[in-house]
């Protein structure tokens, strides 16, 4: 790939995935993770909303890989719009037990599993529901009866659930009470600030490999007005920009790389 050769860079820069070893990190963002290990670790449940790109997906990874796999089990579902009944198959496939039977006894086998990583092996089982504002209102509250249960009088399951806006107004209404009821605390994210998102697109070029930074200072400020400290849109906005600047032979990018992307991408 040219960008590599071009600007110095041993990956692609600003891709979707990277390693929880190189993630950005940022003293609210280690508290925003820290509040939610503290309600797993008091066996509580707890959920993240922020709007979409915001960066809780990639939390989400750090959480898991902070949490000890000999003391947690962490089962991670991405939500679509299932029914109850689908959603405990998808829950169960994920945590390792059999998907199959009725509503009642899918419900049955889950909590007889998480009974049994809490029991017999000893491990906190920690169901994690990735953009779960496409969850059903009747799943949803259905939600309230896998963390209904205890085992030595102590709560089993830990939820979180992680997804956008609407998830708040969902767990708002009279309908989830009971869910909601069962959060001990729900985080948020808030978008970086513009020193924070100049200090994000430097880390992001350092962890592609490039010893200086290839975007002139206009042209970070851009991706800032531009991107609003949104994540995604800032990543997306960078490559698109390194690669205007790449197929145009400069070796810098510059504001008009930005804003030209900024068309591209968004007509
Ligand atoms: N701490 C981080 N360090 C480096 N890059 C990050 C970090 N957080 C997020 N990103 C980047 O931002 C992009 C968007 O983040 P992520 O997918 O976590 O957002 P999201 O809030 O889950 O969005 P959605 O609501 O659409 O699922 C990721 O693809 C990743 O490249
Ligand atoms: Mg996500």
């Amino acid at each position: 790939m040219d960008l590599r050769s071009r600007f110095g860079f041993h990956a692609t820069p600003f891709t979707r995935e990277i390693g929880v070893e190189h993630h950005f990190r940022l003293p609210w963002l280690d508290e925003t993770l820290d509040a939610l290990v503290g309600c797993i670790e008091r066996r509580m449940s707890a959920a993240l909303i922020a709007p979409p790109g915001s960066g809780k997906t990639a939390l989400l990874r750090r959480l898991t890989h902070t949490l000890p796999e000999a003391r947690y089990q962490v089962t991670y579902v991405k939500v679509t719009s299932l029914s109850k009944r689908d959603m405990c198959r998808e829950i169960c496939r994920a945590c390792g037990a059999k998907p199959a039977g009725s509503f009642p006894a899918l419900v049955d086998r889950l909590q007889e599993r998480f009974t049994q990583t809490s029991g017999t092996e000893g491990r906190r089982p920690v169901v994690v529901l990735d953009e779960a504002h496409d969850l059903r209102p009747d799943v949803l509250a259905m939600l309230r009866i896998l963390t209904n249960f205890e085992w030595d009088s102590q709560l089993v399951v830990s939820l979180l659930l992680v997804g956008q806006m609407p998830l708040r107004r969902m767990l708002a209404s009279e309908e989830q009470e009971a869910v909601a009821r069962r959060l001990a605390h729900i985080a948020t994210l808030r978008l970086l600030s513009r020193e924070e998102t100049i200090r994000y697109v430097e880390h992001r070029c350092a962890i592609a490999g490039a010893a200086t930074v290839p975007f002139d200072d206009a042209a970070v400020d851009a991706i800032y007005e531009l991107g609003r400290g949104n994540l995604r849109a800032t990543d997306r906005l960078a490559l698109e920009a390194l690669l205007l600047c790449d197929r145009q032979g400069h070796g810098v990018v510059g504001p008009i790389h930005v804003t030209t992307a900024r068309r591209n991408l968004w007509p």
